[in-house]
């Protein structure tokens, strides 16, 4: 199969915000309790954090963390998590029918961040509660002291207030299954009033409005609509959410969902663009994609289990084993949202550990990176700098989910500080070379620097605590730089980082 990229220095898409590599991470399952966090470990530190764990939180230079939820979020009372650990209630998880045992609250989060070198990111409940309840958070967190909320935090020993800036406006209030769901107009005005409350606060304060819980949902994206007509002057973001599953088996058509999530980034462009100016409004909107992944190996499986459980701690749950094909996957929406970055500013990897996560922790056991954690690594470090607008020239398909579907997909960064471009190129191709043809205009003296490739595995092949990493990237080879221009060949089913030195 052949193909041409056209590369222009000039032609740019958006310089990318570098919080398009973020993260979740949900009081649920074994996410906090067993997965972060495990007093006894062998690993753990003084304060019960994992340090296996942190090592590859660490490595993957992640610049923001979602944090408590989530579902979770919407019953949560942010007060059961600070003070005396002793006498923290247990409470009942109503989104996961689980027990919470609240050892992890606001202050221990904030430290294991602020180890793993993350930006917190917190939500409020908007579900069981309200904006009376936000705005005591955001005191408890952000206010240096001389008022009740700050001076309790300050008597918890946190002198120093967190200046959180990123502030999410409940979570998925469009979902029947959320806690305290609403209607679009009913959510949309106490998200107006909270994000004003907030603002008055610290204009400096991003809020971001829950969009829809994916682009399936029946209300979608009337919901939107409604929504930022209620609230769009005091809003920075509105989120999407969207999971990904292949049960029919047909990795094609997988690989189509990832133009489908383009789709849903344009239509949700077009709803802001509309409210925009319908109320004659002179900011911005951008997209949070805050919870993204690829989630249904046990996902049937986990739902029935969560029915039928008696409300047990820190449980099992949403422990998807990720294969290569989830490693492609993961690699193709990550250039999506490279290629999307002109809309898509903030976007989260749902979730971190355990619980459908990059990283995995065995209690009492080691911890071990899946799959998708090489791709979204890579695209963290390298997919930093201005996303470039390509010309590009490949075979298509057509699958269930979209049609024209490039075999070739691609996208590239062009990183001036470090005098570097990145390609991050997939062959979808189930059997064919991509012979690359790229052409890199406006760059002088260009070299290649380095090629990682992920290739050669069984589509369903896995990483576990026996083969921790069976499935890895390696150094590639068959790719060089010829006349100025980067030529290869690229074996099907198979993901390919190339750094080149552009002077
Ligand atoms: O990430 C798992 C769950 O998926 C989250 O709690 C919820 O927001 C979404 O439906």
């Amino acid at each position: 199969m052949k193909t041409r990229v056209a590369v222009h220095r000039d032609f740019r898409i958006s310089k990318i915000d570098d919080r398009l590599y973020s993260a979740f991470i949900e009081h649920m399952g074994r996410a906090i309790y067993s997965g972060i966090y495990e007093p006894g470990h062998p690993t753990a530190d003084a304060d019960g954090f994992r340090q296996d764990v942190l090592k590859f939180v660490q490595d993957l230079k992640i610049p923001a963390i979602r944090y408590p939820g989530g579902n979770f979020v919407s019953a949560y009372n942010w007060e059961d998590g600070i003070g005396p650990k002793d006498r923290r209630p247990v409470r009942l998880d109503l989104a996961w029918r689980s027990k919470e045992t609240n050892q992890i609250g606001i202050n221990e989060f904030a430290k294991w961040s602020d180890r793993a070198g993350i930006e917190m990111m917190l939500a409020v409940n908007l579900g069981s509660r309200g904006l009376e309840e936000s705005r005591n958070f955001l005191e408890y967190v952000n206010f240096p002291g001389g008022t009740e909320w700050s001076d309790l935090r300050r008597s918890h020993g946190v002198e120093n207030p967190y200046d959180v800036k990123m502030w999410c406006l409940g979570n998925e209030m469009d979902g029947p299954w959320q806690i305290g769901h609403k209607k679009a107009i009913e959510y949309g005005r106490l998200a107006n009033n909270t994000a004003k409350a907030f603002k008055g606060f610290d204009k400096e304060i991003e809020t971001i409005v829950c969009g829809s819980s994916n682009d399936q949902m029946p209300t979608y994206p009337e919901w939107e609509r409604q929504v930022l007509e209620e609230c769009y002057e005091n809003v920075d973001y509105i989120s999407l959410h969207k999971y990904f599953g292949n049960n029919s088996r047909d990795t094609l058509n997988f690989f189509g969902k990832i133009e489908e999530t383009g789709r849903y980034i344009q239509a949700i462009g077009g709803v802001i663009d509309y409210v925009k100016a319908k109320k004659r409004a002179k900011n911005d909107v951008y997209i949070c994609f805050d919870e993204w992944n690829v989630w249904y190996h046990n996902r049937a499986d986990d739902a029935r289990r969560v029915g039928e459980w008696d409300w047990p701690e820190a449980p099992a749950l949403l422990e998807e084993n990720y294969n290569f094909e989830d490693a492609l996957f993961v690699a193709g929406l990550l250039n999506e949202f490279i290629r999307r970055s002109d809309r898509v500013r903030i976007a989260c990897i749902a979730q971190l550990v355990n619980v459908i996560a990059p990283i995995m922790a065995q209690k009492g056991g080691p911890a071990w990176r899946q799959t998708i954690y090489y791709p979204y690594q890579f695209a963290s470090l390298y997919g930093r700098g201005y996303a470039l607008n390509l010309s590009v020239d490949s075979p298509t398909y057509n699958c269930r989910v979209a049609d024209d579907v490039s075999y070739l997909d691609v996208s590239a960064v062009h990183n001036i500080d470090e005098g570097k471009v990145t390609l991050f190129i997939l062959n979808r191709h189930l059997g064919e070379d991509a012979e690359l043809d790229v052409s890199l205009t406006g760059f002088d003296n260009v070299r290649l620097s380095d090629h990682f490739v992920m290739q050669g595995h069984d589509l369903l092949s896995t990483n576990g605590p026996d083969a921790p990493d069976r499935i890895a990237p390696v150094a590639g080879t068959g790719v060089g730089v010829e006349d100025g221009k980067l030529v290869g060949k690229l074996a099907p089913l198979s993901y390919h980082v190339v750094r080149l030195d552009v002077g």
